[in-house]
């Protein structure tokens, strides 16, 4: 059974109200919404700054100029705000924390929701859970809670929002040790299509499953309770190599992430072509104050232009994981089942060669290639959800990243992203990887890649969990990955 909270009664005061004038288009909207909404929440317009930061997105390239933009404060609002949008048949955008790089995912031209007012962190020492606002990014997340010595299975870059990465799955520094972000899970407050707020938990299979990986089919999340766990000092290095230090770093790495490892470690490598420079670099981390004796002895005794450590603090780690912004950006999913070395050649390759075929174009292009092996355990930490479709072998979140100034070659940029992603993925299967049915990573997955290659054999459930909680399709009218 749902828990449900009954919307009060301003609702229908507010909408007789505006049947007495008639505002048209998607400003109409704003002024119903406008007049509908509880004090604890507003609606912007361009040119004010609010408007301005309700539509920013990491990458320019993912935003759009909305109507307006509205920042409820209660989930009681976003029922009354989705109802006007229903009522109206509206385009509208749900905006986390904006690293959405599709275009029009968390970005609209009609109104722009940005969920930014719920910021609250609550810690429940008992059931050792945190309840997490949607519109929070791990950074503020982590800068909370880890000084008070715990923890949760979050993001693991700088400024990532909460909610589109526990939506769509959530690999994280943890993964070994806890699962996706979405297997630690307990809570979901949860704004229904109908306007409805409803509290889900294991109990409502359907709703359960499919808010498990099926970002916003189902509604607008208002709040996330994550079960939380202790967090000691951490441990963690930065290698940069080269120029002929490349090749041998990359396949040691091969080597290295082949074998099973202890697993509060954790590694991840990254392909990089910036001016005119191709970089190969490795984080490890370590879920302790020290790795254990000689773990990463061989990769941090390779040759390499730069080695850095953090020691302490999982904050000051997290805070220093960057990739610098640009004002485009396109994001690819390459789904990967063994990083062997005729593949680590492919990534080396493909980003070479595409690093220096874009930066013709625009030399401000950076292009990253990213090596994400985990252990091949990662998906036993869970029960069915949306995404992963397959928990019974483990797949890698590989991606390509590209960024650029220049709008005018947005064209050679997409072509390029889904040729090496195509590229990657005929290489994987000439090196025997079952590739067929390796789901894409929803959250790195670029626009136009078919749900099945993202959700496999879970399709049909999620369209029939989407029929019965969204009839009319309210959440059509939203962008993104729609069932
Ligand atoms: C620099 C960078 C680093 C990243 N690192 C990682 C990583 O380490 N691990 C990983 O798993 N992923 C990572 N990602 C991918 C990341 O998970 C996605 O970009 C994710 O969508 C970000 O969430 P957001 O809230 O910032 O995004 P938004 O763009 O705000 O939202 C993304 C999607 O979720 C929907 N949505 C957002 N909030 C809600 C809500 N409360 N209710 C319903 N629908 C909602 C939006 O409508 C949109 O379709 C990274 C991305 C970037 C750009
Ligand atoms: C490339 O060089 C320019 C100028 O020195 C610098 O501003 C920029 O950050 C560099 N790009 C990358 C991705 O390192
Ligand atoms: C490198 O990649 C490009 C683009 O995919 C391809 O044309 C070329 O043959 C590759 N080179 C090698 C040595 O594999």
């Amino acid at each position: 059974m749902l828990k449900t909270a009954f919307l009060g009664s301003t609702f229908l005061a507010a909408s007789a109200l505006c049947q007495q004038f008639s505002v048209t288009g998607y400003e109409g909207t704003c002024k119903t919404i406008e007049w509908t909404i509880s004090s604890a929440s507003q609606v912007f317009y361009p040119g004010s700054p609010e408007f301005e930061a309700d539509i920013s997105h990491w990458a320019k390239s993912s935003s759009q100029v909305s109507a307006c933009s509205v920042e409820p404060g209660t989930p009681q609002d976003v029922g009354l705000i989705l109802r006007e949008l229903a009522k109206t048949r509206t385009p509208f955008a749900v905006k986390g924390a904006g690293h959405s790089v599709n275009q029009g995912f968390s970005s609209t031209l009609g109104v722009q929701i940005s969920l930014k007012r719920f910021h609250d962190i609550v810690i429940n020492e008992d059931s050792e859970t945190v309840e997490i606002g949607a519109g929070l990014t791990w950074t503020d997340v982590y800068a909370s809670i880890v000084p008070k010595g715990i923890n949760v299975v979050g993001g693991r870059i700088n400024g990532v929002g909460v909610s589109g990465l526990t939506l769509g799955g959530g690999y994280s520094w943890k993964t070994n040790q806890f699962g996706l972000t979405l297997d630690t899970v307990t809570k979901y407050e949860l704004v229904l299509p109908s306007g409805e707020v409803t509290t889900v938990t294991e109990k409502d299979e359907d709703l359960w499953f499919g808010l498990r990986g099926g970002l916003n089919n189902y509604g607008v999340v208002t709040k996330f309770t994550l079960k939380s766990h202790k967090q000691p000092a951490i441990w963690a290095a930065l290698i940069n190599f080269v120029g002929d230090q490349v090749d041998g770093a990359q396949k040691a790495f091969s080597k290295f992430v082949s074998e099973p490892h202890d697993h509060k470690a954790l590694q991840l490598g990254e392909f990089v072509y910036a001016n005119g420079t191709l970089l190969f670099g490795i984080s490890l981390f370590y879920d302790g104050p020290e790795p254990p004796q000689g773990l990463y002895d061989e990769l941090l005794n390779l040759p390499s232009t730069s080695k850095s450590t953090v020691k302490g603090s999982f904050v000051d780690f997290v805070d220093g994981q960057l990739l610098p912004e640009f004002e485009r950006g396109y994001l690819s999913s390459v789904p990967i089942l063994h990083y062997t070395e005729p593949i680590m050649d492919t990534f080396m390759n493909e980003t070479e060669f595409y690093g220096k075929q874009l930066s013709q174009h625009d030399p401000s292009v950076l292009v990253v290639y990213t090596i994400d092996p985990f252990e091949s355990d990662l998906f036993t930490h869970g029960s069915p959800s949306a995404y992963p479709p397959d928990r019974t072998r483990p797949v890698f979140p590989s991606s390509i990243y590209y960024g650029w100034t220049d709008k005018s070659v947005d064209k050679h940029m997409d072509d390029a992203i889904r040729t090496s992603t195509a590229t990657l993925e005929r290489a994987g299967i000439q090196d025997g990887q079952d590739l067929e049915n390796a789901a894409a990573y929803v959250n790195y997955a670029i626009s136009g890649t078919p749900l099945e290659k993202i959700y496999g054999g879970n399709l049909q459930r999620l369209r029939e969990i989407r029929e019965k909680y969204d009839p009319e399709d309210l959440m059509g009218l939203a962008g993104g990955w729609k069932f």
